[in-house]
C-alpha cells in the first residue's frame, strides 16, 4: 500500500531560484520563503552558503538569513541551507542556523563540473563538515546529484549510486536525497534504485527523492517512489529551478502538482493549496514569465 503521510521538502527558493539569471532582490526571497512556510510546508530549503561567483544568485545568502532570523526567529534557525565545504558550513554557523545540506555527485565528471574537485575530493571534502555539523548538533542532510543519468556520462550504474550514497551515510548524514538532476530516470528505474538501497541495509526511511520534470516523469516516479515507501519528496513551488552546472536540468517538480496528486491519493501532507498557488503565482510575477506547473496553471489561470 501507499503511506499515510508523507513530508514535502521545499527546494524552491534555493533550487528554484539558484538558476534564475535575474538576480531576486532580498526582500522578495524572504517573502518567498515565509509565505511558503505559512503554506504549511514543513520544510522549506531556503538558500545556499556557496561561493558567489558560482551561483551569484545566492549571494545574499547572508542578508536573506539575517532577515529572516529577524522575522521568524525559532523557525529561521531550523531552515535547511546548503554548504559544500567548511567555509560555507562556518558561515552558516556564524548566524546560529542549525540545519545544513551537503551535495555530493554519483559521478566524476559532475563532481568536477559543480564542486571543482573530484569525487574522492569530494567526499574529503565534507567529510570535516558533516563531522563538525553532528558535534555541534546540526542537523545535515546530504544529496546526491545524477541519481539516474549524467548529460556528461550517461546512465548511471544503480551500484554506482548505492555506493556513493553509503559514502555519504557513513559520513554521518542524517537522511539521503537522491537527485535527478536531470530528469531522466522513470518509474521503473526508482524502484531499482529504491530496492538496491534496501538490500544494501538502507530503508526508505532514510531516503527522500529529488526528481526534476525535464522528460515529464517526476509525479510517475514520485508514485513509484510512494510504492517502495519512500514517504520525502522534494519539490519547487510552481516548478521553479534547475541547476546552473547542469546545462539540461530544467524546473523541479512542481509542488502544486505534487500536492495535487497526493491529495487525489488520500495521502496527508499539510498543505493549504490556495496558498501556494497564489504564492507561486506571485513569484511568476516577479520573474516575469508564467508557471511551468500545469497545477499553477488550471488554478491561477497564468
Ligand atoms: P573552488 O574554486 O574550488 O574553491 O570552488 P576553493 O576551495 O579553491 O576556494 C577558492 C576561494 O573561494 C577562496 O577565496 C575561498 O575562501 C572561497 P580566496 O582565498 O581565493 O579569496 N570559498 C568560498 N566563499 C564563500 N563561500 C564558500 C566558499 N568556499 C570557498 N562556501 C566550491 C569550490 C565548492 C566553493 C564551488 O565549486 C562552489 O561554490 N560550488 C557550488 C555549486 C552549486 O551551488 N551548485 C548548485 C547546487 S547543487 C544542485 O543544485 C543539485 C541538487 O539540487 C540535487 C540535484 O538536483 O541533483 C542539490
Ligand atoms: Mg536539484
Amino acid at each position: 500500500g501507499l503511506p499515510r503521510a508523507v513530508r514535502i521538502w521545499e527546494v524552491g527558493p534555493r533550487d528554484g531560484l539558484q538558476n534564475e539569471a535575474t538576480v531576486v532582490p532580498t526582500p522578495v526571497k524572504a517573502a518567498f520563503v515565509s509565505r511558503l512556510l505559512d503554506a504549511g510546508l514543513p520544510v522549506v530549503e531556503a538558500t545556499s552558503f556557496v561561493h558567489p561567483r558560482w551561483v551569484p544568485q545566492l549571494a545574499d545568502a547572508e542578508a536573506l538569513m539575517t532577515d529572516l532570523l529577524a522575522e521568524l526567529q525559532e523557525e529561521a534557525v531550523g531552515l535547511p541551507v546548503l554548504v559544500p565545504n567548511e567555509k560555507g558550513l562556518d558561515r552558516a554557523l556564524a548566524l546560529g542556523l542549525r540545519h545544513v545540506a551537503v551535495f555530493g555527485s554519483a559521478t566524476e565528471t559532475f563532481a568536477r563540473r559543480n564542486l571543482n574537485r573530484g569525487l574522492a575530493e569530494q567526499w574529503a571534502m565534507f567529510a570535516p563538515v558533516v563531522g563538525r555539523a553532528r558535534d555541534a548538533g546540526v542537523a545535515v542532510r546530504g544529496y546526491l546529484s545524477m541519481c539516474f543519468g549524467d548529460p556528461w556520462e550517461g546512465p548511471v550504474p544503480v551500484d554506482q549510486v548505492v555506493s556513493a550514497g553509503l559514502r555519504l551515510l557513513e559520513l554521518g548524514v542524517d537522511e539521503l536525497s537522491l537527485g535527478d538532476t536531470i530528469g531522466v530516470g522513470t518509474p521503473g528505474h526508482v524502484s531499482a534504485l529504491v530496492r538496491a538501497f534496501q538490500r544494501a541495509g538502507v530503508g526508505p526511511e532514510r531516503l527522500a527523492l529529488h526528481f526534476h520534470d525535464t522528460y515529464g516523469q517526476a509525479l510517475a516516479n514520485v508514485l513509484a517512489g510512494l510504492r517502495a515507501g519512500v514517504t520525502t519528496f522534494d519539490a519547487s513551488a510552481g516548478g521553479l529551478g534547475g541547476c546552473p552546472y547542469a546545462a539540461s536540468a530544467t524546473g523541479n517538480l512542481a509542488t502544486e502538482d505534487l500536492v495535487w496528486m497526493l491529495t487525489g491519493l488520500g495521502i496527508e501532507h499539510g498543505v493549504d493549496l490556495d496558498r501556494l498557488v497564489a504564492t507561486s503565482a506571485w513569484m511568476a510575477g516577479h520573474l516575469g514569465r508564467p508557471s511551468p506547473s500545469a497545477v499553477v496553471r488550471a488554478l491561477a489561470g497564468t
